[in-house]
């Protein structure tokens, strides 16, 4: 939530520094997009700022029409509202006494402070709890004219979540950050650094990165980048290098991101199955450091995540159990540590997010590791938190998700969990080497499956077309085609603002059967009748219920599944696979259905309303 860059360069004032930051905006625009601004220091002309509600767009025009002047320090914020309506006044940076702040996350003490300030004589303008930071930053520094000590000092009085960064009018080579719980990273360039939320606010100039640890201040100058803890003792940051470069992060000729993402399936998934196997075909997690002694002990699995990739997690649960006999739980990131979980240290808890900052998924995780459990993170982003603050990490590969809706990242993280499932079977014993490999090949050919889906989707994007004025859609599945509906059914909420709700189909008759009139649109998820012979029959009576009833029947099968026919008014094929692998090819459809209705409605898929991608609140 809210994306932050800043910049320093060289002491010549000059366009660069509005130019980045804005092109930082502009790629982490997915994070927030109630309003943007921008604050800029140039040796003589001191502070200037300008900021708009809305999109960045608006920000841009109103630059257009009042230019700003040259400069060698900038830094950035793009919005998503918590305190305060998303307006130009509380729209970031806030400036007191020349210096200008800019913030993500929540100062959950702000009333305390505000008050405090307020009974010393400070004058608010905004309904915001970053003011307060700004104001507090500025006495500070009233005091001692050192802006780095000014932002340790107020960080110490902090609650909640931040990532802070600071300009001052008096220092044009200087720009100041804090982190506590909300992510920072720091961008390495020649004469000029940078500071994000995430590293494509700066992939466009360079890809050598550091990783800030939590509860960290860092100060950089065009030559130098220091890093302390809130006392100002140094410390060392870990150096990385982004392994993809600025046109992963383009749209690269699709109109949408989101539709893009759908179309880099197939290279997600074959990029995270990349180098996962040794010359003799055995599984090698190399990442994951995790004793094999304590992974031969784990007696249960418990999948924390939020939303889509805990839907991801629920997938992952049907195939682990399956293969490992290790039971598995899944759980809403939110819901885990309120309830007093069972965990202990023969628990893994393995935490799914594709941003790697999702608050509710970390703090599932430090509560976790509280208990003794030993933690891993699957994760798309490096340099973020969780997969820091976890004992092990399993990187997907899907490259830099920007849509706000989740889609290869989210087939990446079904194929890491896979991935996960067969190695702990390999190393318990419990499937011999012959059965995992023929799994890793059928998982090798998936790829080419989602690019078939993708190839056939004409029809699919059709019906969508036809249904942009549908008020409802429900979705079925069973087994693994649960978790398959409840994504389809998120994809079109999301994007579409329709009502949509996922379905396990045995579960209908218990009371959302009285949901179907006749012309309701039901998308059904059908297993493979090559799988469990029940499963299948089980699901084409569900249909024939429900048409029964008068459900419009749109149905997802394998190839040569013939049975369905008679039961659906359309039918999306996909191509066969396993029973525990189908959710990589069964949710295509879906996500291109909400995509193309979304866009029929007029709507902007990459960055639907009240929606940010990296949900770093609580
Ligand atoms: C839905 C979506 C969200 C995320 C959820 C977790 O399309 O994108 O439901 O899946 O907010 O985010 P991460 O994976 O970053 O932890």
């Amino acid at each position: 939530m809210c994306g932050i860059v800043g910049y320093v360069g060289s002491q010549q004032p000059s366009g660069r520094p509005l130019e980045v930051v804005l092109e930082g905006l502009r790629r982490l625009e997915y994070r927030g997009y109630d309003s943007a601004g921008v604050a800029l220091v140039s040796p003589g002309a001191s502070l200037a700022t300008a900021k708009k509600a809305g999109k960045l767009a608006n920000l841009v025009e109103e630059i257009d029409t009042h230019p700003m002047p040259a400069a060698t320090a900038a830094i950035g914020h793009t919005r998503w509202a918590t305190h305060g309506a998303p307006n130009d006044v509380n729209a970031h940076p806030h400036v007191s006494g020349g210096v200008a702040v800019i913030h993500n996350g929540i100062v959950e003490n702000f009333a305390t402070l505000k008050a405090e300030l307020e009974a010393a004589g400070v004058a608010f303008t905004s309904e915001t709890d970053t003011e307060v930071v700004a104001h507090l930053v500025a006495r500070a520094y009233a005091q001692t004219p050192d802006l780095t000590q000014a932002l340790r000092t107020v960080a110490q009085r902090l609650h909640g979540t931040f990532t802070l960064l600071a300009v001052h009018g008096d220092d044009p080579t200087t720009v100041v950050g804090a982190r506590h719980d909300s992510p920072l990273v720091v961008g390495l360039g020649d004469g000029e650094n940078f500071l994000g939320s995430d590293v494509s606010a700066f992939i466009a100039s360079t890809r050598d990165a550091l990783e800030l640890g939590q509860d960290q201040v860092v100060t950089i100058t065009p030559t130098e980048v220091t890093v302390t803890d809130f006392d100002g003792t140094p410390v060392e940051a870990r150096r990385f290098t982004v392994d993809w470069d600025a046109a992963a992060a383009e749209k690269g000729g699709f109109r949408s991101f989101m539709d893009k993402e759908i179309h880099d399936q197939p290279q997600a998934v074959a990029d995270t199955l990349l180098g996962r196997t040794d010359t003799t075909g055995r599984l090698v997690l190399d990442e994951l450091r995790i004793d094999e002694a304590v992974l031969r002990a784990v007696d249960k699995i418990v999948v924390v995540a939020c939303g889509t990739a805990a839907y991801a997690g629920h997938v992952a649960k049907y195939a682990i159990e399956h293969w490992c006999r290790i039971p598995v739980e899944v759980e809403l990131a939110h819901e885990f540590r309120y309830r007093d979980p069972v965990v202990d240290e023969r628990t893994l808890v393995v935490a799914v997010s594709q941003s790697g900052e999702t608050m509710d998924t970390l703090m599932a995780v430090r509560h976790a590791k509280e208990q003794g459990a030993t933690t891993l993170a699957i994760v798309n982003t490096h340099g973020s938190t969780i997969p820091r603050e976890s004992d092990a990490a399993l990187y997907t590969h899907a490259g830099p998700e920007i849509a706000v809706a989740s889609t290869k990242a989210f087939l990446s993280q079904i194929t890491a969990a896979y991935l996960l499932g067969l190695y702990l079977a390999q190393l318990r014993g419990n499937k011999y080497a012959d059965e995992i490999g023929q799994v890793l090949d059928e998982l090798r050919a998936i790829p080419d499956k989602i690019q078939q889906v993708l190839d056939r989707a004409g029809r699919v994007r059709e019906i969508a077309r036809w249904m942009a004025d549908t008020q409802s859609v429900l979705f079925l599945g069973r087994h693994v085609g649960y978790p398959v509906a409840m994504e389809g059914a998120l994809k079109l909420k999301e994007l579409a603002y329709i009502h949509a709700e996922g379905f396990a189909a045995g579960e209908l008759k218990h009371g959302p059967i009285a949901l179907i009139e006749p012309g309701q649109p039901v998308f059904v998820v059908v297993p493979s009748p090559r799988g469990r012979d029940s499963l299948h029959s089980k699901i084409v009576s569900n249909i024939q219920e429900i048409r029964a009833r008068g459900a419009r029947t749109l149905v997802i099968a394998e190839e040569g599944d013939e049975t369905v026919r008679p039961y659906a008014d359309e039918v999306f094929t996909v191509p066969q696979t396993s029973t525990l692998l189908a959710p990589l090819l069964a949710v295509v459809p879906l996500q291109i259905f909400a995509c193309e209705l979304a866009t029929a409605k007029g709507l902007d898929v990459d960055q639907p309303r009240n929606l940010a991608k990296s949900v770093t609140v609580e």
